[in-house]
């Protein structure tokens, strides 16, 4: 059932929805989701290669329309155009998925200067770029919009080893939220998903090369024993973006099988105790 679309037919129909990092991983199977249900899907990132192929793939599964425009998020001027592209091809826009992320592993000490800018560039600047040009569009023109934010739950906890990814992703929470209210007077209502581990070839690669999957199974931290589906992730994202969530505003959705509080709950790692142990604890107590 999980691996299942949710939503019913056209839900997101004559909505024209960009993504960035729209070619590859949770961006592409976003994507490929709101074009099933009936939207026009823009696709953005560094390489226009990669996202003419995803065009093509995602047009021949779905039959939508989807149109491949390259741009550094970090570059404002290119964020502008991508928009002016899409707006001359589809009318106007109606939703934006700040997805693209820039990560990597790495003692924090160990960093330049310039590679904890190249992160929090790509997931803070990045996204502050496409929501503030879009949003003067949809201000400017008083057309209502949706923005949906891919936060991580790290956003909130923090995290060792992903110092920079974790700054940038707790700015993003803080303008998810604070956006939601100022904006909610001009029809744009904003949400974000902080996913759990998914898998993807751009974030295993980065964050668990060589042979620290085996050694890291990411699946062994989560309570319900498994990684996530990628249509799970689009299910919540389709969702957000469609008519359906009209009232939700200012939410962040967490999907990860419960992973971030079994690391934050102080006695979860009685798990290790086992059932002969609490019977031996039992009768400790009772004698
Ligand atoms: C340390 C690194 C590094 C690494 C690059 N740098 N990779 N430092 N460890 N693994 C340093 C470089 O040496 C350089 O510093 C600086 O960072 C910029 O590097 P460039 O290669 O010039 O940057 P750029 O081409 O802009 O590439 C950005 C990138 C790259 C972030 C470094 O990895 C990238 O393009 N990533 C995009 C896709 C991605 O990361 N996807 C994963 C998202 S997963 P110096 O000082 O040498 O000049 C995710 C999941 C979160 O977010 C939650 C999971 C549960
Ligand atoms: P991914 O496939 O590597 O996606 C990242 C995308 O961002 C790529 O398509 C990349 O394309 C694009 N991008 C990177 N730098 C860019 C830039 N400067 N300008 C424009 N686009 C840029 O990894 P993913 O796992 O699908 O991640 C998608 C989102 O989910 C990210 O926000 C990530 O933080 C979040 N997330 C993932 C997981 C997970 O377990 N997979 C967990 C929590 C959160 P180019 O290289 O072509 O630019």
């Amino acid at each position: 059932m999980h691996k299942q679309g949710m939503l019913r037919e056209n839900a997101l129909k004559d909505q024209t929805i960009i993504v960035t990092g729209g070619g590859t991983g949770l961006g592409r199977a976003m994507g490929k989701y709101f074009l099933e249900l009936g939207a026009n899907l823009v696709i953005t990132s560094r390489k226009l290669p990669v996202l003419e192929k995803t065009k093509l793939e995602l047009e021949a599964e779905t039959g939508g329309s989807v149109l491949p425009v390259a741009c550094d998020v970090r570059h404002y001027e290119e964020v502008e155009e991508v928009i002016k592209t899409a707006i001359d091809s589809y009318g106007q826009v109606n939703g934006l998925v700040n997805n693209a992320a820039g990560n990597f592993i790495s003692p924090t000490e160990r960093l330049s200067h310039r590679a904890v800018s190249a992160v929090i560039d790509i997931v803070l600047k990045g996204t502050t770029n496409f929501t503030l040009a879009l949003g003067k569009q949809w201000i400017d023109q008083q057309q209502k919009g949706t923005v949906l934010n891919i936060v991580t739950t790290y956003a909130w906890t923090g995290s060792g080893y992903v110092v920079p990814s974790a700054c940038a992703k707790a700015g993003v929470l803080a303008l998810t939220r604070s956006l939601a209210v100022e904006w909610a007077k001009y029809g744009i209502r904003t949400n974000a998903i902080a996913p759990g581990p998914f898998p993807t070839e751009g974030a295993w690669s980065r964050l668990l090369p060589g042979d620290l999957q085996k050694k890291f199974d990411p699946a062994q931290h989560v309570p319900l024993g498994r990684v996530g589906e990628h249509q799970e992730l689009a299910n919540i994202a389709a969702y957000l973006m469609s008519e359906y969530s009209a009232y939700v505003n200012g939410e962040v959705i967490t999907i990860d099988g419960g992973e971030w509080l079994k690391g934050a709950g102080e006695f979860n790692h009685l798990e290790m105790v086992t059932p002969q142990m609490w019977d031996m604890l039992e009768s400790m107590r009772k004698g």
